[in-house]
């Protein structure tokens, strides 16, 4: 093969390009430039392109953790590397190398179907797996960090690829290195390291409950119990415009948390670092009253109150004006603040 045929093809630009299909809220939002990235070797012409015209610039994978303006400005990059490869394999640990476009859910049902069991938990979560490590996505007692050995990035400050070892990545809840350097990294692979001794993690109380009769469920029992879970709680995007948990669980002082106790008996809450405890967001949002309100075209949804949805036609200033509402209202009853999970763009 020469040369030229071995060069990448160009990434596809389109101008004024719909994106209500891809974002899981179903807002009417375009991107001025949308750059569609099917291979790394394209990033640096794409990136020296719009350095050349200043133009701002972000990253949208399967669009599940973000709020999008009516029209994105300058370039939007779409995040469209495939490919799942097991790279090696020792009696301790398989290494799955899986690039930043491929559908998370899709790949933790092909990890189930190669025999590498570990990320059943965190079915059904939507997104893309070059997403995951960003903001850390976690369920059911596990977080993606648990699995991951390194990822490959472009890194725009130095125009050049990095492989950020799991050390550097500076992972915590729903946080990592690349959520703190925004406007930095385009995650192009990430490489998993799924060890061989597999165990059930059931002991969160929603699998708990599902597992009380049967304590030694396989991978496939467990995958198919988060789905069912998921699905009971979670608003179906593609039925009802949703990005998942809208705020994070808030994280507080211990004596603040045994003040609140005092106050509400049935407070929700889990350990957290050490002095610290993790309150359960739905729940103060539920004893607020919000659960299943609808403001206009926006609301809370009816069976988790720490999912805002889009009934249809309702845009980023709605849904934000409905969080300001339920941040105000849960720091007036509670004195503590919920910050916003998704990506405001
Ligand atoms: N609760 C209520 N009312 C509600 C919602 C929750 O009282 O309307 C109570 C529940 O009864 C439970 C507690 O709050 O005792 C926690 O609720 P749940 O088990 O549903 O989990 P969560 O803390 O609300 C977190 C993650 C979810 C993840 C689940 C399961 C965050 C911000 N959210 O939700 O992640 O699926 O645990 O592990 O950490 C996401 O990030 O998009 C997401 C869905």
């Amino acid at each position: 093969m020469n040369r030229a045929q071995n060069a990448p093809q160009p990434s596809k630009l389109t101008r004024n390009l719909g994106l209500q299909g891809r974002n899981t809220f179903g807002f009417d939002a375009s991107a001025e430039l949308a750059y569609e990235i099917t291979s790394a070797e394209q990033i640096p012409e794409v990136m020296e392109s719009i350095a050349a015209q200043k133009l701002s610039w972000r990253v949208l994978g399967g669009g599940s953790n973000v709020i999008l303006p009516k029209v994105l400005p300058g370039a939007t990059l779409l995040m469209n590397i495939i490919g799942t490869e097991i790279t090696s394999s020792n009696q301790e640990h398989s290494l799955v190398a899986v690039g930043g476009g491929v559908n998370w859910h899709d790949f933790v049902s092909w990890s189930l179907d190669n025999d590498l069991p570990g990320l059943e938990n965190l079915a059904l979560i939507p997104g893309t797996v070059g997403a995951a490590p960003i903001q850390n996505i976690g369920a059911y007692g596990i977080a993606v960090a648990d699995y991951i050995d390194s990822i490959e990035a472009f890194d725009a400050h130095t125009d050049s690829f990095v492989t950020l070892p799991k050390s550097a990545c500076h992972f915590a809840y729903r946080d990592s290195y690349f959520k703190q350097h925004p406007h930095r990294f385009i995650v192009t692979k990430v490489v998993f390291k799924i060890p061989k001794q597999w165990q059930a993690r059931i002991h969160y109380a929603d699998l708990a409950n599902q597992f009380a009769t049967n304590v030694t469920p396989s991978p496939e029992e467990i995958f198919l119990a988060v789905c069912k879970i998921r699905t009971r709680k979670l608003p179906d995007p593609k039925v009802i415009g949703n990005a998942g948990s809208f705020f994070q669980n808030p994280i507080v002082p211990n004596e603040q948390h045994e003040t609140l106790l005092g106050k509400h008996p049935n407070l929700v809450s889990y350990p957290d670092a050490p002095g610290k405890r993790k309150l359960a967001a739905g729940w103060l949002i539920d004893q607020c009253g919000f659960k299943g309100e609808r403001m206009g075209n926006v609301g809370v949804y009816e069976n988790q109150a720490l999912v805002l949805v889009n009934h249809g036609g309702g845009t980023a200033q709605d849904i934000l004006g409905l969080a300001k509402c339920i941040q105000e209202k849960v720091r007036k009853e509670f004195g503590v603040s919920l910050e916003i999970e998704p990506n405001i763009l």
